[in-house]
């Protein structure tokens, strides 16, 4: 098969070739790539790690062409969408059947791709933050996929989401996705408390956002877009305005919990009766990965495709 291989000797550290395809384990399907997302985590944090000759790449949708050898998950010909850790970025790849979540019909297999990371990701801290019926819910880096997913099911969970964006523009953008304010250009963040936080950037905005939580509230950490460490202050810990029991809880979706092949076919069949959206800014053949991801990681979500 054809795919993406890490080569620490070119500037993207990527270069598309002919590999050994993989070979399923009992509890692995075979799954032929329609499509596979591109997140910054693995460009900027696992590529310059990754041994030579690796195939990198966490999620990808397409259809299962063998299924598990031990009999659990889907059968030959259905369509899924994956995540692991590694080898997505090629033809063929080989993933545990349990982290394999079915993709129905109506829903596209590129839009299905940006699934599995940054809508799974959402998804469950958004269920750390435990119940939202009625309650204040900030999301942090609303305009990235992490945060643009976490608004939707925010709102979907019944909570008023409040997103926070640093540019302005993407107001309108955003209530459409269920956010029932927009902050733009915080920290600091002027408005009333919240109950939890999805927080993705890190740095001042983690800092401003646990200041911003009412007494018992939660703040998931879920990134550090910013790259910026994050101070907190005596101002900030101290809880004798009332807010008392505020938590800060860490977050990593390959952290073992069971039920990511259900959760992911759950998020999928939003997909596919248009309750939830997936931005897909950009999508590229596997070929033109190597000189895409040569500089800076581009703005937006790229989507490679086998073909183009
Ligand atoms: N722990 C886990 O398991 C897990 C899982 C998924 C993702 N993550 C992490 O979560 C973070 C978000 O992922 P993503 O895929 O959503 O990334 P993304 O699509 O690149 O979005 C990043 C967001 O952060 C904002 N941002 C970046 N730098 C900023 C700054 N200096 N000040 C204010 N806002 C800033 C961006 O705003 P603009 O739109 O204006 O650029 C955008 O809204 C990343 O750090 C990623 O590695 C962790």
């Amino acid at each position: 098969m054809r795919a993406l291989t890490v080569d620490h000797s070119v500037p993207s550290r990527l270069r598309f070739t002919e590999v050994p395809d993989p070979v399923p384990a009992a509890h692995e399907v075979l799954v032929e790539v329609a499509a596979a997302s591109v997140n910054p985590g693995e460009v900027q944090g696992l590529l310059p790690h990754a041994p030579d000759g690796a195939v990198p790449g966490w999620e990808a949708a397409g259809v299962v062409r063998r299924a598990a050898a031990d009999g659990s998950g889907p059968p030959v010909g259905t369509r899924v969408a994956t995540v692991g850790p590694g080898g997505a970025w090629a033809g063929l790849r080989a993933v545990p059947a349990a982290l394999a979540g079915v993709v129905p019909d109506g829903a596209d297999l590129v839009a299905a791709a940006t699934l599995p990371v940054a809508a799974g990701s959402a998804l469950r801290a958004l269920r750390d933050l435990g119940p939202l019926l009625g309650r204040r819910v900030l999301v942090t880096g609303a305009t990235g996929a992490v945060g643009r997913f976490a608004v939707q099911l925010g709102a979907m969970a019944g909570a008023d989401v409040v997103a926070s964006v640093r540019r302005p523009g993407r107001e309108g953008e955003l209530a459409r996705l269920g956010a029932r304010e927009v902050l733009t250009g915080g920290p600091p963040f002027a408005t009333a408390p919240v109950h939890g936080v999805v927080e993705t950037v890190g740095g001042e905005q983690l800092a401003a956002a646990f200041a911003l939580l009412a007494a018992d509230g939660t703040l998931v950490s879920v990134g550090r877009a910013s790259g910026a460490d994050t101070v907190l202050g005596p101002a900030v810990l101290t809880g004798d305005a009332g807010a008392h029991g505020r938590s800060i809880r860490t977050f990593y979706l390959a952290d073992g919990r069971p039920g990511l092949d259900a959760d992911l076919g759950w998020l999928a069949a939003r997909l596919a009766d248009g309750r939830l959206e997936a931005a897909v800014d950009r999508t590229a053949p596997f070929a033109e990965a190597p000189a895409l991801l040569a500089g800076p990681l581009p703005p937006g979500k790229l989507v490679l495709t086998p073909q183009g």
